[in-house]
């Protein structure tokens, strides 16, 4: 019986899913993280991918990968510059490619039959594609639950008044979103914000209409924000996150890592590090650059700083530091373009992440124990920045501007004061209950399971 039972599930299971991530690295890294943990429970896996951005096969030998064309050419319209209308632009470019190689997967009679397509959330266009080759969508959203209802908030929020943003300093409360404030909406500086509302409109009404919503959270750190979302989406909702701790998954960045981050780290005393990263988008301006440089030195703590090739406005890459400046630091300093981060935050030497609070980087701090000091750019990130430093209260936010007085300030908060140390014991905390979520009977654990069930029905 049992053994029937068992090959029973096994044909359900000989299956293949499609993904389709957005080709951004905060996107990619969860998608294939996905993809990882779904074929850990028997699925074929295939990745549609476009060529921008487009993950490397060898890292994945268990997975096979289908390149479309994304119709972008190298000085394309869409500046990478300009997130938004890249976005946008690939949502109407990849439409047709996607549509072809959708029919000939599904034509292909050779591998397992295709259960569904799980696409990124911003992806909306793949409704339609999809729903023409009668094939059930899940969306996979990358960020947080939180961000999400403040982007599905847009319509009231712009009844309102609170949208456009008239002034992106005011700490005035949205009172309809606590805890943020107008100055945590969503939002992007762009001279087209009407084409922002446009792709969070797709976004909301696609996912809204897919067969099921998978995201990389857990239950108990966004409790209260997937009460409401599952009030206002009536569809299978699925919390399995963290994914990087179902298991260690192989890297998907697209930057080489440089390992000399961790010798370093190693050289270090415990606690002691403040590591800088704004991720794999923001950019900053040339002056804000020099502050973080001298904020950092002045604070009198190591440092291990990412300043991705592009990170500076008009520059190379460390052109602008001026001559001799980590020399002058006794080997407190350490630069790098681009760090095993999950290596890195999980060393014991490191103290404190520095970030601008993309989801991802949000979760691997709190899933290492790590405080945070806040930086937001843009988008979910003003978000996630404001439940770090006020709801879960795992960090602090630098607000108002750049200084190298204010940044020295609030590393010593952070690194030096009772506050830290509260800080610290809180994320401590949602550490452990993001390490128990993901073992036998926990809430992520528990909700894969009912994810597995679903798809392996369709
Ligand atoms: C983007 C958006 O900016 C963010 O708002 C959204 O939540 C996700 O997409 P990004 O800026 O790249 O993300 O930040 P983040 O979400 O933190 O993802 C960056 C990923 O790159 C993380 O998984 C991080 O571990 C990895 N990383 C970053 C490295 O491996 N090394 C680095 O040096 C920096």
């Amino acid at each position: 019986m049992e053994n029937r039972g068992e090959s029973q599930l096994q044909e359900r299971l000989g299956r293949r899913l499609l993904f389709f991530p957005l080709p951004l690295q905060g996107h990619i890294n969860p998608m294939l993280q996905l993809a990882n943990i779904l074929h850990s429970k028997g699925f074929s896996i295939t990745i549609v991918h476009t060529k921008l951005n487009s993950p490397n096969p060898s890292n994945y030998p268990h997975f096979t990968f289908f390149l479309i064309d994304d119709g972008l050419s190298e000085n394309s319209e869409a500046s990478r510059n300009d997130i938004i209308s890249l976005l946008t632009v690939l949502n109407v470019k990849c439409i047709e490619p996607f549509k072809q190689a959708m029919s000939e997967l599904l034509a292909d009679s050779s591998g397992d039959p295709i259960a569904c397509l799980i696409s990124d959330a911003i992806l909306h266009f793949t409704t339609a594609v999809c729903k023409s080759l009668n094939l059930p969508r899940l969306v996979l959203r990358t960020g947080g639950v939180s961000s999400f209802l403040a982007f599905a908030a847009f319509p009231l929020l712009l009844e309102k008044g609170y949208l456009p943003v008239q002034d992106a300093k005011s700490a005035e409360p949205v009172k309809e979103l606590p805890p943020l404030r107008i100055k945590d909406l969503p939002v992007i500086t762009t001279s087209h914000p009407e084409k922002l509302y446009r792709l969070v409109e797709g976004m909301i009404q696609e996912t809204k209409a897919s067969s099921g919503l998978i995201w990389n959270s857990f239950e108990e750190l966004e409790e209260s924000s997937l009460v409401k979302l599952r009030q206002d989406f009536q569809i299978p909702i699925f919390p399995i996150g963290p994914f990087h701790k179902h298991f260690a998954a192989s890297s998907s960045n697209l930057l080489a890592e440089d390992h000399s981050s961790i010798s370093w780290l190693d050289k270090q005393a415990p606690n002691s590090v403040i590591y800088v990263s704004f991720g794999s988008i923001a950019a900053i301006e040339e002056k804000d650059f020099l502050e973080v440089a001298w904020g950092l030195a002045k604070s009198r703590h190591p440092f291990l700083w990412v300043v991705r090739p592009g990170l500076i406005h008009g520059a190379e890459w460390l052109e602008p530091l001026p001559e001799g400046f980590l020399e002058s630091l006794d080997g407190k300093g350490h630069i790098v373009k681009w760090a095993p981060q999950l290596e890195v935050l999980a060393h014991p030497s490191v103290g404190a992440f520095w970030t601008h609070n993309g989801w991802n980087s949000t979760l691997e701090s709190i899933c290492e124990g790590v405080p945070m000091i806040c930086t937001p750019c843009f988008t979910d990130q003003l978000v996630n920045a404001r439940y770090v430093s006020h709801f879960w209260k795992v960090g602090v936010q630098l607000e108002n501007g750049l200084s190298r007085e204010k940044i020295e300030m609030v590393i010593k908060r952070v690194m030096e004061e009772k506050e830290g140390e509260e800080v610290r014991e809180r994320v401590v905390h949602l550490q452990e209950k993001a390490n128990l979520c993901v073992q036998p009977g926990g809430s992520s654990y528990e909700s894969l399971k009912s994810l597995v069930n679903y798809i392996s029905l369709f």
